[in-house]
């Protein structure tokens, strides 16, 4: 295939072309992102997912229970545990933790804290160590501070002196039971924090949010997903109960089966926007839950005011009451917040009175609020004109495509008949079933293959080559813990163990497509595609370079693709750096946690333009391409 980019036309493309969505599904957050390395550190629970001692084990026969005393930790974390120790005995006695199914150990400084309510004279030690040997990789004494009748935190640090040869590790917390008056002491919000990413108290995993900068994205849209609108209509995603002291956070019961503590916050989302350069897109609340229910017409100014309260504590000047609140917290500065989303694909089939009810007033409502108090903001609708909406302009639509390969590939030109009015994000993407196979309520495939990392790329070239009208295209989910989860095709798989993190084939054809930004788009000939091979070219301005990227899909005879990319005005001798991913697995290639392997080979080289200025090169059948002049 020869093909000419011409060096002028084409258009601007969006300022945040590719980003990142969170939710708490897969424990994503909790066990996750989030770095707290203790499981069910408050005993918080719901109806759904009532209180338990879940996570945690006794030592030396001490007796542990759940007690709800008429003087808790705080209002939002009503249950504790209590500790009944016999006096008489010498060995020391208390609890442990395993973890997020396991605990990473390795020589740094870990930052902990605990509260007791009790009389106890001593010290408390805290320990890291193993689950199997009981070897004790590092522990610190904590001396006792504890009052009779007060809830009284312990904060420590601590350095192991070793790494643990494994994560099959827990916490514990021991003491001396000759120095307890009253035969027991009570214990809530047990916290233990590795180093996080960028030193951030109560900040993420390290590991994990590094993964996420290597895609250089420019947006983070949270917190959902359906997290946001929550099981029922009691139990939506509460902003104002994810901010503030960690014993001020009730939790909730969140949509994945599991409950969750609410410690990665709305600030904390936010903190993750300002470490990685990122425009926040937040999502609000549309009276909306995931059992269908909704909130009335009649009912639902109070969620307006709720919503540009949060709007208001993230961009509201100090002297507002909602920035009052935040600059109580210890954030004077506001935020900058350009995108707020209603709600989350509030087009779901299986809610057609909450779809209704969407399009009739819903939408309107929140829409108009937000645009009458901040009419900079620019408003996305949770579903999209490809979901049968009408979408009001200038707010624009979401669109949620979870798809075969081969729909992708048979898509291409999706995108090409959105006009200006139609703005979209595609807020989730991913390659979930194989083609041909089951279709969206069938089983997802088991991981990200590279047929469907293939079908991505043409996706995101689809996306990219409408940038200015596609705002930013995010892959969902983003994140999978191996130990518990219920969705399996995410972009990165990982475990307690840091050393088992895997990214997907998806992630590493998201990278190499999202790392070489363009700032708008320059015409080709051929226009589009001609054969399985599907591209979009451009310039970044910003560093002055000339960009191609491109994805081979199935071939005829299977055989590789001659390409030649001429850049008009660039001449012979110009120089560019070729990237080539291909499988070593072929198709149904996986990357595969329990392996370690990656099947993503991936090829640079540095070419130069021949005679007539072109850069020539060969892509193999189901490969994924980028060129770029900026060869640093
Ligand atoms: O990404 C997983 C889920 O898929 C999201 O929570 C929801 O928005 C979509 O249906």
């Amino acid at each position: 295939v020869d093909i000419v980019v011409k060096s002028k036309g084409g258009n601007e493309t969006s300022s945040i072309p590719y980003g990142l969505m969170h939710e708490d599904i897969n424990n994503a957050g909790d066990g996750g992102l989030y770095a707290e390395l203790i499981r069910n550190r408050a005993f918080q629970g719901s109806k759904l997912y009532p209180v338990s001692l879940d996570g945690w084990k006794s030592i030396n026969g001490a007796g542990l229970s759940i007690k709800n005393l008429s003087t808790p930790l705080s209002k939002a974390l009503p249950s504790s545990m209590n500790v009944v120790v016999n006096s008489t005995k010498s060995k020391s006695v208390g609890f442990s933790n395993d973890g997020f199914w396991g605990m990473d150990v390795r020589m740094e400084k870990y930052t902990g804290s605990f509260y007791v309510r009790g009389s106890y004279k001593g010290a408390f030690t805290a320990s890291l160590q193993s689950a199997l040997t009981n070897e004790t990789f590092g522990s610190v004494k904590v001396d006792s501070k504890t009052k009779q009748n007060e809830w009284v935190q312990h904060k420590f640090t601590l350095v192991p002196k070793k790494d643990a040869p494994s994560s099959n590790n827990t916490f514990a917390i021991t003491f001396d039971p000759a120095g307890v008056s009253g035969g027991s002491l009570d214990f809530n919000l047990i916290s233990l924090f590795p180093p996080t990413y960028k030193g951030r108290e109560n900040g993420l995993r390290e590991d994990l949010a590094e993964a996420f900068a290597a895609l250089d994205p420019k947006f983070l849209r949270f917190p959902g997903g359906n997290a946001l609108e929550g099981p029922d209509l009691a139990n939506p995603w509460k902003w104002n109960e994810t901010i503030g002291p960690l014993k001020d956070r009730p939790g909730r019961p969140g949509v994945w089966n599991y409950q969750t503590s609410d410690g990665l916050g709305l600030v904390e989302y936010l903190h993750w926007c300002d470490d990685m350069d990122l425009e926040p897109i937040l999502a609000i609340y549309s009276g909306l839950a995931l059992d269908g229910a909704y909130i009335n017409e009649t009912d639902l100014a109070p969620w307006i005011e709720d919503a540009l309260n949060e709007i208001e504590f993230v961009r509201g000047a100090p002297s507002t009451p909602m920035g009052k609140l935040r600059a109580s917290l210890g954030y004077p500065k506001p935020w900058t917040l350009k995108y707020v989303e209603v709600g989350n694909e509030d087009w779901l089939a299986g809610r057609p009175a909450g779809f209704e009810s969407y399009l009739a007033y819903r939408f309107q409502a929140f829409n108009k609020a937000i645009k009458k108090k901040y009419p900079d903001i620019q408003v996305i609708a949770s579903p999209s004109v490809f979901d049968n909406m009408k979408i009001p302009a200038p707010a624009a639509g979401d669109y949620h495509p979870y798809r075969q390969p081969d729909n992708f590939y048979n898509e291409f030109h999706k995108f090409d008949s959105l006009t200006k009015d139609n703005l979209t994000l595609v807020g989730e993407f991913a390659s979930v079933h194989p083609n041909g196979g089951i279709d969206w309520s069938g089983n997802l495939h088991p991981f990200p293959w590279w047929i469907g990392g293939v079908g991505e790329a043409i996706f995101m070239i689809s996306t990219e080559r409408n940038g200015d009208r596609i705002l930013g295209t995010t892959y969902a989910p983003v994140l999978r813990n191996m130990n518990r989860w219920q969705w399996s095709v995410c972009m990165i798989e990982f475990e307690a163990d840091t050393k088992k993190t895997t990214l997907s084939t998806s992630y590493h054809v998201f990278q190499l497509i999202s790392t070489h930004a363009i700032t708008h788009t320059l015409p080709t000939t051929p226009s589009s595609n001609t054969s399985s091979l599907f591209f979009v070219a451009g310039k970044n301005e910003d560093d002055d370079s000339y960009v191609w990227k491109g994805a081979n899909y199935n071939t005829t005879n299977h055989e590789a693709t001659p390409v030649s990319v001429k850049f008009e005005g660039l001449r012979k001798g110009q120089k560019a750096e070729l990237t080539l991913l291909v499988s070593s697995q072929g198709p149904f290639g996986y990357n595969d946690p329990a392996k370690g392997n990656n099947v993503v080979v991936t090829t640079t080289k540095t070419l130069s333009a021949g005679e007539n200025g072109a850069f020539k090169f060969n892509m193999p059948e189901l490969s994924v391409a980028v060129l770029d002049t900026d060869v640093g």
